[in-house]
């Protein structure tokens, strides 16, 4: 069973400056939540509850997010904007919290690795929190890639098509179809030119990770931009066969520029906060 997931959240999220000059991008809001906290919903709701953050200098406010503020409880202590807090509570009850500190940016295969002694010998989730993903008419992203997982006991990665002239923004991957949404990988690639690209198959920023994934980071050199890939690592798991790629059901947005952030933001406002459900 798999109970971890990561979030890697050391990044500088410098597509949003000067917003997250001093504060992190996981804690943008989307309406009245911060990122990060519907990543975690997302995470409990797959029932992964052991939620480990590998966090950086400037990120301090995600742990204080993560804990109670005594001082704010009991300001609303019995009045009606108790309900406000709720969803927060309920992460707190039944989630436990870790965190590490990336001290160097090395690229997302080495934010993993550096989640190493918070997620063990075990497989593990890992979340972008930057792409948040929706699908109100049934699982979660993650639930949908637990269930996976159970059935192949290997690394699940999240897939969408993309526009091929966007695929330099993403890992990219070819494979053998088992279902209409299902993938054996054969190839990835990080950020291809379209010309390079071996589809237009995209990940996005959803894995389940066999825990041999943390010996083969270790031994990859430096990728594109000289940066420590995590789609170098999976090429070689996929190299064995052991790489599922999944076309999801539901709605991604890249919560990182500008654009996909509105976008989230109406989705959210309409689907969650008009609807009562945003707390
Ligand atoms: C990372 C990964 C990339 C993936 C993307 C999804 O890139 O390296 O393979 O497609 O997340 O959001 P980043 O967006 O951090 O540059």
């Amino acid at each position: 069973m798999i109970k971890k997931c990561l979030f890697p959240a050391a990044g500088y999220g410098t597509r949003f400056l000067p917003a997250t000059k001093a504060m992190p991008k996981e804690m943008l809001p989307v309406v009245n939540k911060p990122l990060i906290q519907y990543g975690v919903e997302e995470a409990l709701d797959a029932g992964l509850s052991e939620i480990s953050i590998v966090t950086g200098r400037g990120k301090r406010a995600l742990e204080d997010h993560f804990d109670i503020s005594y001082e704010l409880e009991n300001q609303i202590k019995g009045t009606d904007k108790e309900k406000y807090l709720v969803g927060i509570r309920r992460l707190l009850d039944e989630c436990s919290f870790s965190y590490t500190r990336q001290t160097e940016m090395k690229g997302l295969g080495h934010a993993i690795l550096t989640g190493r002694p918070l997620i063990g010998d075990e497989p593990f989730a890992v979340v972008l929190a930057d792409d948040l993903c929706v699908n109100p008419e049934g699982d979660g992203v993650l639930t949908q890639m637990v269930k996976l997982y159970n059935q192949f006991r290997c690394s699940i990665i999240a897939i969408q098509e993309v526009d091929p002239q966007e695929t330099n923004k993403y890992g990219v991957i070819a494979g053998d179809m088992i279902r209409d949404d299902i993938f054996r990988v054969t190839n990835m690639v990080e950020k291809p030119a379209p010309e390079d690209a071996p589809s237009n198959l995209a990940i996005i920023g959803r894995y389940i990770l066999t825990p041999d994934i943390f010996d083969i980071i270790q031994n990859t050199p430096p990728g594109k931009g000289g940066e420590i890939q995590i789609t170098d690592a999976l090429m070689q798991q996929a190299q064995n066969g052991c790489v599922i790629a999944y076309k999801f059901k539901g709605q991604r947005f890249d919560c990182g520029g500008a654009e996909g952030y509105i976008d989230a933001t109406n989705f959210c406002f309409e689907n969650y906060y008009k609807t009562g459900k945003a707390y």
